[in-house]
This record gives structure tokens, sequence and C-alpha cells, in this order.
């Protein structure tokens, strides 16, 4: 697929909704407009707001894609999903620690075979867009050349996408295991070739604590100083056996965070996932550093790892955004990890509005990233990275939505019916990358 080269300027009318602020438990925060106008230039926002308005303006050269009856908002943002994993989704039914040796970590070794994971790369990324996410921060493996491959079919299509090259040099497989040293000297490479290469950002990617030796993770902070603008991903307080074993191989560290505090990988634009059971002091040091945490409803419920707590997170004021984490999660539809994050939510007594549903998955996962002024927002002059969601092509859903009448019914009838069969289009840079126009 070609990366998108079309046409300078186009507008798209629809319902439009996009987000301003975090909504909380308020319904606010966001911008609305049942009939609205996105018009897009050179890939990017040059207007979005009332139809009736815009069209007024509108040089008559340019031409309308009439979406009325579809929602229109920015296309979703994951903060954490593993690219490999398309080949373990559906391999639940064990905790994380026996599934990662039963079914994860000979899945990925597949990946040794460079071809196998470019095919593979586009399966992913085929995945992605029909489900509307258009930035994902992406695990790859430990190879070099796999993680080569995902950047380079990410590139061909021009998206803008975070990945990295897992870092892993013992307590896993002989056969996933970096050399010493030479987990290092692979991020560099890929680094250098990758980073800020069109819209492609590098991300350091520890697997966990309990996969990387001391030497392995100081090598990752250092990295992670030495480059402007990198990227930091890793795992964090998923499961209670995983938590015990990394108290044992690091006895000196004062909490799990701390491990990865010690070598400098608290940072910003360091996303951490799972924070399910965290030292309240923690989630505040967190948050502090300008790091955020990814939480991935589908994969905490079918690991049964645990449950997310936003309000604890909140309390903190630590930015948290909403990820799929295939394949350990369920599903490539963000929709999904909505819906499960509402009912992780109910059954601590708390409460996620749908709007605020909507928001971490997309500005809330962009500011999470440090990418709020670029993707996530369709405000002027940020990257044209959007869907249009059709509540008609589900039968059921069409039949509810014209029994509801607020924007938040709506969302909600989106969130607890809809999959990837909503998304009739998915631009990148304007012009659509699944779907059409
Ligand atoms: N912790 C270390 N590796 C993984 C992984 O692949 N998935 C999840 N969910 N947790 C992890
Ligand atoms: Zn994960």
């Amino acid at each position: 697929m070609a990366p998108p080269t079309d046409p300078p300027r186009r507008a798209w009318r629809a319902s439009l909704l996009r987000f301003v602020a975090d909504p909380g438990a308020q319904d606010a925060g966001y911008e609305y407009f049942p009939d609205g106008l996105l018009l897009v230039d050179a890939g990017r926002v040059a207007a979005f707001g009332p139809a009736e308005t815009l069209l007024r303006e509108l040089s008559t050269e340019i031409p309308v894609i009439d979406r009325r009856d579809c929602l229109l908002l920015p296309g979703f943002i994951d903060t954490h999903i593993h690219f490999p994993q398309v080949d373990v989704i559906g391999s639940g039914g064990r905790m994380l620690l026996d599934w990662l040796e039963t079914h994860t970590f000979p899945a990925e070794r597949r990946y040794e075979d460079t071809a196998y994971a470019a095919a593979a790369a586009e399966v992913f990324l085929d995945e992605l867009l029909g489900n509307g996410t258009t930035t994902a921060m992406v695990y790859c493996t430990v190879h070099e050349g796999a993680t080569e491959a995902f950047f380079a079919a990410a590139q061909r299509r021009g998206l803008r996408m975070i990945a990295g090259k897992v870092l892993m040099d013992r307590n896993c497989p002989e056969y996933l295991r970096d050399p010493p040293g030479g987990g290092l000297d692979a991020t560099r490479r890929l680094i250098a070739r990758w980073h800020g290469t069109d819209r492609l950002c590098y991300a350091v990617t520890p697997r966990f604590a309990a996969s990387s030796s001391e030497p392995q993770l100081a090598g990752a902070g250092d990295i992670v100083r030495e480059t402007p603008g990198l990227f930091m991903q890793t795992h964090l307080a998923e499961n209670h056996a995983e938590i015990a074993w990394t108290r044992e191989l690091f006895p000196d560290a004062r909490s799990y965070l701390d491990v990865y505090d010690r070598y400098g990988l608290v940072r910003e634009r360091a996303v951490f996932a799972h924070c399910i059971h965290m030292e309240h002091a923690d989630r505040r040091r967190m948050a502090e550093a300008g790091a955020a945490a990814a939480f991935c409803p589908t994969s905490n419920l079918s690991l049964g790892s645990g449950l997310f707590d936003i309000a604890a997170t909140d309390a903190a004021g630590l930015p948290f955004s909403i990820a799929t984490d295939v394949g350990g999660g369920t599903s490539f539809s963000q929709f999904r990890s909505m819906d499960e994050a509402g009912k992780i939510a109910m059954l601590q007594g708390q409460y996620l509005s749908p709007l605020r549903a909507f928001y971490l998955a997309t500005l809330g996962a962009a500011r999470c990233l440090g990418l709020a002024a670029t993707i996530g927002s369709l405000a002027t002059g940020s990257e044209a990275d959007f869907i249009v969601v059709d509540p008609q092509a589900i039968p059921l859903l069409a039949r509810r939505r014209s029994q509801s009448t607020t924007l938040t019914e709506l969302l909600r009838l989106i969130l607890t019916l809809g999959d990837d069969r909503l998304i009739r289009t998915t631009c990148s840079l304007g012009v659509p990358v699944h779907g059409h126009a």
C-alpha cells in the first residue's frame, strides 16, 4: 500500500467529536458538532466546526465527502501492544508467567525469520487500521530484523508509529536471549535508522525488569538519556507472581518501580503497562517524573492479572491511557478496551464515563506520549489522522441508536456493541488507509 500522497484539500461532513481536556467524571472537555465539517489541507487539519458556517466560506473546488450519518473523531492511539502477538491472541487461560512460557515465547521465536516477520507486520497494521488505530506504541521481538521489518512496513504506509526491539538477556529461553551487550548495540543501530525517520519514533523496550540483567537496564537508561525525544516502554506491577519474582531478583530495590527508577527509566515519554498492584508512592513518583501508565483492560481480565485502580491513579495525578495489549489483550478494537475498562471501574465501585473512555484512547493517550500537539486532537494544524465510525454498520446498534438522544448514550452504545465493523474509514494524514473516501 502506498503512503498517503493525495489530495491537497478535502472536506468531510459528519458528526464531529474531539476532546480539549480530560472530561473526568463530568460531561465536559469535548467539542461536538452534530453536523460538522473537517477540512484537511496537505495532511493537516485546516478547520473543524459547524458545517453550516464552514460551508459558506468553502471554495466549491474542494470536494466534500458526505458522511452525515457517521461520527468522525481522532484515530485511536494504542499505547501498549505487541506486534508478534498477532500470533498469540486468543491463547489466554493461563496467568502471566505461565502464559509467556507456554504461548508467547514460542510464538515470538518465529520472528527470527525476517520474511515471516515482514508478512506478519502487514497483518498487524491491517488489524490496527481496520480497528481505527492510527498510532500505536509497539513491542517488536528481540530480533533486529523483525523490528526493522515493522518500521519499514509502517513507513511504507506513512503511519505515525512508535516501536522498539525487545531487550531481554536473562530469565527467558536461550533462543530469545540477547547476547551480552548485543541487545543494546542493536537498539542503537535501530535508533540511528528509524528514530525521527518520517513519522516514526523509537521506544527503548526492556521487556520487564525480570528479563533484563542490571547491565542491560543500565545501558537502556544511558541510551534514553543520550538521545532526545526517545520513548521508553516496559511492563510494571501486572501480576502477583511477577512482582514477587522481581523482588527476589532486585532485593535492594525499594519497589518494582524503583528498579526502573535506579536506571533512569522513569521519565517523560516513558509508558509503563498495567500498573495494577502498585504502591501509591510509586504512582506519585511516576507522575512527578512525567511518566504515564497504560491501562490494558482486556489483557488484565484475560490473564487474570487484576483490576486497574482509576481512582487511585487520578488521585496521584498520574496520566493514563487505554490500551489493548494484544495478544494478552483479546481485541485490537479500542471499543472493546473501553467497554471492559468501564466494567473494571464498576467492580471497584468507580465510574468511567463513555466520554472519558473515548478521551483516554485519543487525546489522553496523545498526552501520555507527549504528542498532543501532533495527533489525537484534530486541532487546527495537527496531523489529520481520524476515523469515520458508522453506527449503521451493526443493525442492533442502529436500532438502539434510533432510540437514544444524547452523545453520551451514542458513545455508550458504540463501545458496548462496537468492533471493527463500525470503522468505515481510517485516514492517515487525511488520506484513507482503510476503507474508502
Ligand atoms: N510482561 C512481560 N512480557 C509481557 C507480555 O508480552 N505481555 C504482558 N501482558 N505482560 C508481559
Ligand atoms: Zn504487554
